[in-house]
């Protein structure tokens, strides 16, 4: 981290009117600048400069932000070149980081934590209070080998041996806390390991590190699965299991299966290209992840109903980036652990080679929704299969699908091209209405050509809970002091936008460490649509004050969404996550708490 007063210094040093004035011809109105704006094409000046406040804005694509973003924007460049970049501009040297901090240190004592848990697990196996982990792995057919190679292991059956066992080596209660492998009783002042009575299964980083667990439980009763929760070195929505061997694997693309047994059973007959999610389905995040390492995905989800509604939400979402869809159906087996145990390896590759891409998966599960022995089958079926057709993007690929669908439906292609063609216009004109009625929903172009277009839909769909967040993000940068009593009464986990909350957990974290959460200071650890946002909010509050009652009206919203959670998400809670549910709702009803000023 650099120092606050450096980068203060930096951006005195570097006025925004002045630099932007190198990439953009700005002209003076009232006290603002305005001028074409460089991120997006347009012919009249909506990008606007405003002195007083050193930040920009354009009305046309929403970018905003600061001096810094500016240039993070302009040039292509990460937080810290940005900085570079303005210290040789201002002719400033760029101060030694602070090494060290609090988080930093605290990140690495829960490295350690999980290292050392790690090890204690997979020793488990070859005591004798582990027998039953070590006969349960060999039961589902894994060698001495593959336990080893991904460190597989038992948490014993009593409720702190491990607690115990890291207290000893020295470790706090609030370092184990953190590291999410204890918890600390309701009542009285004792500790219980999360993880009692089940297989373990280690995650691990791109650099090798444990990160956390995923727990199978052999006969304990619970959740079957149980994952550790996210630490501040552990996201699961960012990482994959197995993808520390998989980004190294010499097969073809990468499989991505739904389960640990899957990923390891796949390993285990030679297709170390395999990843998992943790326990939750795919996110933006991960898919990004899998693109960065190979340019071909072979889906392998379970063959049952929920396993092909994850199929096609995974499709979905791959589709965003630029990487080739496979999907492999599985036949007579319920996932790909039970199919290679009952059919081989061989045959697994065979399924692998012979895999449909997923425009012919679509077409073919379009088609198993439809009586196709009926003429009104047909027809509706054909209608559904021609709305699909409609929406691939490269014409090449519609015109080959379009000939082969006339052709198994024994229909005249052209006939069928025009209808296709027809309903690509309607798309088109709805497309556009949409964009120009929605004012309140923007894609910001991206430097790199990405959109925002997730985080959009998002805010869309919970517009509410998206505008108190922004509201009670703006209040904390400008009111730092309010923090102490709005962290009592809100967490970023209650925050309903992934966008926000990952910006809340940065805000959060730098005022718990007393860290200036000025814009400037938070490109360090944010993307720059975050700090884009994050500006936008702080500007359309224009210099109003917000107080805290108004500040106390945005986390109530955000708490009355989080009493409203959808029978789905309170179904697939597990026991512990619900007594916690009910135990927030009941307290927020108590107590109308307010803070002073
Ligand atoms: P086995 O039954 O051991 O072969 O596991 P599986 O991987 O085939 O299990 P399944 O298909 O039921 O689940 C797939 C994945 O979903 C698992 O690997 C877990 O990551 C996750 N999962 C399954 N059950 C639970 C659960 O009860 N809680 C949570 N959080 N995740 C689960
Ligand atoms: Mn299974």
């Amino acid at each position: 981290m650099l120092p606050e007063s450096f980068i203060q210094e930096l951006k005195y040093r570097n006025d925004i009117e002045s630099v932007v004035s190198s990439y953009v011809q700005l002209k003076h109105s009232g006290k603002t600048f305005s001028g074409l704006c460089p991120f997006h094409s347009e012919k009249g000046p909506s990008f606007h400069v405003y002195p007083d406040t050193q930040s920009f804005f354009c009305f046309g694509c929403r970018a905003a932000g600061d001096v810094i973003s500016f240039i993070q924007r302009i040039e292509n460049l990460e937080y810290k070149e940005a900085l570079q970049f303005l210290a040789k501009r201002a002719g400033m040297a760029m101060p030694d980081e602070v090494e060290n901090d609090s988080l930093s240190r605290l990140k690495t004592r829960i490295r350690e934590i999980n290292r050392e848990t790690a090890r204690i697990f997979h020793q488990n196996l070859n005591s004798p209070a582990g027998r039953d982990g070590l006969n349960y792995l060999r039961s589902r057919g894994l060698s001495d080998r593959i336990i080893r190679r991904f460190g597989l292991g038992y948490s014993l059956g009593e409720w702190d041996r491990l607690y115990k066992a890291l207290s000893a080596k020295g470790y706090s209660d609030e370092e184990l806390i953190a590291a999410e492998v204890v918890k600390k009783r309701k009542q009285g002042n004792s500790f219980y390991d999360v993880f009692r009575g089940r297989v373990m299964f280690p995650i691990l980083d791109l650099s090798g590190n444990v990160i956390g667990f995923g727990g199978r439980e052999i006969g304990g009763g619970g959740p079957k699965y149980l994952n550790s929760a996210d630490t501040p070195i552990f996201k699961k929505s960012r990482n994959l299991f197995a993808l520390n061997f998989a980004k190294n694997s010499k097969e073809k693309g990468m499989i991505l299966a739904e389960g640990y047994m899957d990923v390891i059973a796949l390993h285990q007959a030679g297709f170390d290209n395999a990843v998992a999610t943790l326990g939750t389905s795919l996110t933006t995040d991960q898919c990004n992840l899998i693109a960065r390492y190979t340019d071909l995905v072979s889906l392998s989800y379970d063959s049952d109903g929920p396993g092909q509604n994850a199929t096609n939400r995974a499709i979905d979402l791959l589709k965003k980036n630029d990487v080739k869809i496979k999907v492999i159906h599985i036949p007579n087996a319920k996932d790909p652990d039970e199919f290679i145990k009952k059919f081989g390896a061989q045959r697994f590759r065979l399924l692998l080679e012979g895999s449909a891409n997923s425009t012919e998966f679509t077409i073919s599960s379009i088609c198993q929704n439809y009586d196709l022995d009926t003429d009104d089958g047909k027809v509706n079926c054909l209608n559904k299969l021609a709305e699909f057709l409609a929406t691939i993007p490269n014409g090449i690929e519609r015109d080959v699908y379009i000939s082969r669908v006339a052709a198994d439906f024994e229909r005249d292609k052209d006939v069928l091209a025009q209808s296709v063609q027809s309903l690509r216009r309607r798309n088109e004109r709805e497309k556009r209405r949409k964009d120009d009625g929605k004012l309140t929903v923007f894609a910001v172009n991206m430097p790199d050509g990405k959109t925002n277009s997730i985080n959009d839909i998002q805010r869309r769909n919970n517009i509410k809970c998206a505008v108190a967040e922004d509201r009670l993000l703006a209040a904390l940068i400008m009111n730092p002091d309010y923090f102490k009593w709005v962290s009592q009464k809100i967490q970023p986990a209650d925050f309903v936008t992934d966008r926000n909350r990952e910006i809340a957990q940065t805000v959060f974290d730098r005022l718990e460490r007393n860290l200036s959460v000025d814009l400037s200071f938070l490109g360090e650890n944010l993307d720059l649509e975050a700090v884009s946002q994050l500006s936008r909010g702080v500007m359309e509050l224009s210099g109003r004050r917000i107080s805290a009652e108004e500040t106390e009206d945005y986390i109530n919203v955000l708490i009355q969404h989080k009493k409203e959670k959808t029978k789905e998400e309170i179904s697939q809670m597990d026991n512990e996550e619900y007594a916690r549910y009910m135990e927030g709702i009941t307290k927020g009803k108590a107590s109308h708490w307010r803070g002073k000023q």
